[in-house]
């Protein structure tokens, strides 16, 4: 280990003690910082966490809508992003008022470069056109949008969420691949936005026939943010840590994983006698990897940074993720 990494875990070990701090990690994140976190998991794990967790500061290891919800569910605690340019592009999809460019070029994924939605299509107006249909809604959102929604959801719970609601038809924002899934596992009308994940919808049906050829034995595990084709090619379709659950009960003795490489981590570590082969090599979110343990340092020690959402956004947004962490 190089002693400038081991300084620095020393240095956030001392601080986070002064400071009563707790540092969240997302399954994404880098292996050293997964390593210092007191928590790893995947998005619901980790609301669970910070709606309860003893302590005054949360680090959030993660990218923004993550910290936003963290501070929603924990008011009364610090709560500090590492990295502030950590976004979800995906959440930057779906605005309630003036709507937001979509289709931005991502590298390596190969629909046009630029689509821009008509000024009709925003979350209020969708409302307007589907009025009394609940809103559900990813938790890949901004604390506003969620604050106009009718109940939270993750890639681990969207059918129950969807089941637990009395209608028989629903809007399910953003992500058209997540809504599509749920369409599929649920007898009710699922009224789906156009937003995705960059990182999950570039996985064509030809990866997986390759992966699948060079690696016969294995099975295949996909995210619910890969195009429906793919989800329908899948032995398992799950959340980041429903891979790890399915993996370590599985008696298979070889993985592929269809989702950003930073679960690897993780499947490996804790899985020493099995194999996993990414789906594909580039599934890799940019800003889920910003976070360094430096990031994690100067957060700790100098307060940054510091996310706050205004309490008129924060009371209608909480009761939209209460109400989803109330379903077990
Ligand atoms: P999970 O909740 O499955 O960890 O997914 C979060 C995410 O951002 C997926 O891209
Ligand atoms: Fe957003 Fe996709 Fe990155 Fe997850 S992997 S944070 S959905 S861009």
């Amino acid at each position: 280990m190089s002693s400038d990494r081991a300084f620095l875990q020393a240095e956030i070990l001392k601080l986070k003690k002064q400071k009563r701090a707790i540092i969240l990690s997302h399954n994404y994140q880098r292996d050293e910082v997964q390593d210092i976190a007191d928590f790893v998991g995947d998005s619901l794990e980790l609301s669970r966490t910070a709606a309860t967790i003893d302590c005054d500061v949360i680090v959030f290891a993660g990218v923004n809508f993550m910290a936003e919800s963290a501070s929603i569910l924990s008011p009364d605690k610090m709560v500090l992003l590492t990295e502030i340019d950590a976004v979800c592009p995906m959440a930057d999809m779906i605005r309630v008022d003036s709507p937001r460019p979509v289709r931005k070029h991502f590298p390596g994924f190969d629909t046009p470069p630029s689509f821009v939605y008509p000024p009709e299509f925003t979350l209020r107006a969708i409302k307007n056109r589907y009025p009394k249909v609940p809103v559900v809604t990813y938790v890949n959102t901004t604390a506003d949008v969620k604050a106009e929604s009718d109940i939270c959801c993750t890639s681990a719970n969207v059918v129950k969420v969807i089941e637990s609601l009395p209608d028989e038809r629903v809007i399910c924002i953003p992500d058209k691949n997540l809504a599509l899934w749920a369409a599929r596992n649920t007898k009710k009308e699922v009224i789906a936005w156009d937003g995705f994940c960059h990182v999950h919808e570039r996985v064509t049906p030809e990866d997986v026939k390759k992966a699948r050829t060079e690696r016969p034995e294995a099975l295949l595990m996909a995210h619910p943010e890969c195009r429906l084709e793919i989800l329908l090619m899948a032995d398992h379709v799950t959340s980041t840590s429903g891979m790890l659950r399915f993996a370590n009960s599985s008696s298979a003795k070889e993985f592929i994983v269809g989702t950003e490489i930073g679960l690897l981590y993780r499947l490996r570590k804790e899985n020493s006698d099995k194999v996993f082969y990414p789906l594909r090599k580039d599934m890799i979110c940019p800003n889920m990897k910003k976070t360094t343990l430096k990031s994690v340092f100067r957060a700790l020690k100098e307060n940054n940074y510091l996310i706050k959402v205004p309490e008129e956004i924060r009371v209608p947004a909480k009761k939209a993720l209460d109400r989803m962490l109330e379903i077990k």
